[in-house]
């Protein structure tokens, strides 16, 4: 991906992954937390996701354009891997087919609501999205719970799920009801409630953070702060003269995980097709050369957001590691049972594969999450 989340972490737990899928079912996997995006209504939420995925596929823009939750579960799938046993031959048509211009036959998307249909055209993706989501809402500004499934294989993502939802509105518009902050609400809070849930609280930076919506309703599910980030968009939009400098040393409303400032394409940037990793460049510059935040400029952009994420689910994986070890060896003392009462040589060596896989998968691990002195620590987090 243009940016995306860290190549270290992607192949560390995709290789993880790998092995419990070897290993057998039983053993199961890591299960990653789902990163949920909280804020207001065009505070720049479905351009930090996509952002982070380094992919252009988000319906973005002025207004409510996010209007039922998008569960976004990124599959990693290495380059030149063959089609999963049983599956259909895709379904080629018209531009969705892989051999178009810009397309890469190892990167497509698949909605749950189309089984057996493959998205190899990313703007196609982004198209289903707004057609679904007006086949079950409506065209006016209506909202639904019903989440959009959308599943993206590719070599360059970590598999993990993000949720794209709606924004926090005060004041209906068009054919809402009359209770639809609320109805947003619930429909939110029943997703960021989730222990397992990493929340970017979104908040624009031409706004004042003490009204931040998404801030408030963090607060209510994540008191500690644990598990919630604050991102500020639109630092390029700020008055000349004004920065965030204040709020990025915790000195307006501080958050344990602090803030992330980012720069996302303008709706003129949408409107130009912009290509996303014109617009990362674009970001960078911004950083490096702003008075306010060239001498901490690391600290500040997508890359460092995607670091961020980076070291929380490194911390997650080290968290739930013992629970691991513990049911692989479970696992191994039975096969081993197993074998003993088969009896005969062979089943010694089938032990000694599964026993060498594991001590191997072990090492690798131990290699790049423990031993990786260019992480941020448990502390800097
Ligand atoms: P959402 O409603 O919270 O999902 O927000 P969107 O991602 O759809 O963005 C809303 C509008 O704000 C779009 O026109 C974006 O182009 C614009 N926008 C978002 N982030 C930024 C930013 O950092 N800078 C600028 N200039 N515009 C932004
Ligand atoms: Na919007
Ligand atoms: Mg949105």
């Amino acid at each position: 991906g243009a940016s995306g989340l860290g190549t270290e972490i992607v192949g560390t737990i995709n290789k993880l992954q790998d092995v419990f899928t070897t290993v057998g079912s039983s053993a199961s996997a890591i299960d990653l937390p789902q990163i949920c995006v909280l804020g207001s209504q065009s505070s720049g939420k479905s351009s930090v996701l996509e952002n982070i995925v380094g992919r252009d596929f988000l319906p973005r823009g002025s207004g409510i354009v996010t209007r039922r939750p998008l569960v976004l579960q990124l599959i990693n799938r290495p380059a030149g891997t063959p089609p999963p046993a049983g599956d259909a031959a895709p379904k080629v048509n018209g531009t969705d087919k892989a051999g178009d211009k810009g397309a890469n036959p190892d990167e497509w998307g698949e909605f749950l609501h189309l089984p057996g249909e493959k998205f190899y055209d990313f703007t196609k993706i982004r198209d289903e999205i707004v057609r679904d989501t007006e086949a079950k809402t409506g065209r006016n500004a209506g909202i639904s719970p019903l989440p959009i499934n959308l599943r993206i294989f590719s070599p360059h993502v970590l598999t993990l799920t993000l949720v794209d939802l709606p924004g926090i509105t005060k004041v209906p518009v068009g054919d809402q009801p009359r209770d639809i902050e609320k109805q947003i609400r619930d429909m939110l809070f029943k997703y960021i409630s989730k222990p397992s849930c990493i929340i970017l609280a979104v908040t624009a930076a031409n706004q004042d953070l003490a009204n931040s919506e998404g801030l408030k309703m963090a607060r209510e599910v994540d008191p500690e702060g644990t598990r919630t980030i604050g991102v500020l968009t639109k630092v390029d939009l700020m008055d000349t003269g004004t920065d965030v400098v204040d709020i990025l040393a915790g000195r307006v409303i501080p958050l344990r995980l602090g803030y992330v400032p980012v720069v996302n394409r303008g709706q003129r940037d949408i409107e130009t097709n912009r290509p996303i990793t014109a617009a990362l460049q674009k970001e960078r510059e911004f950083f490096d050369t702003h008075p306010s935040y060239r001498g901490k400029s690391q600290y500040c952009g997508t890359p460092f957001l995607a670091q961020k994420l980076n070291s929380i689910l490194k911390a997650h994986v080290r968290n739930t590691l013992p629970d691991i070890k513990a049911r692989i060896t479970q696992q191994l003392q039975r096969y081993q049972l197993e074998l003993q009462s088969l009896g005969g040589p062979l089943g010694d060596n089938n032990a000694n594969v599964i026993l060498s896989v594991i001590t191997e998968f072990c090492a690798d691990f131990r290699t790049a999450i423990d031993g990786n002195t260019n992480d941020l620590s448990l502390n800097e987090l």
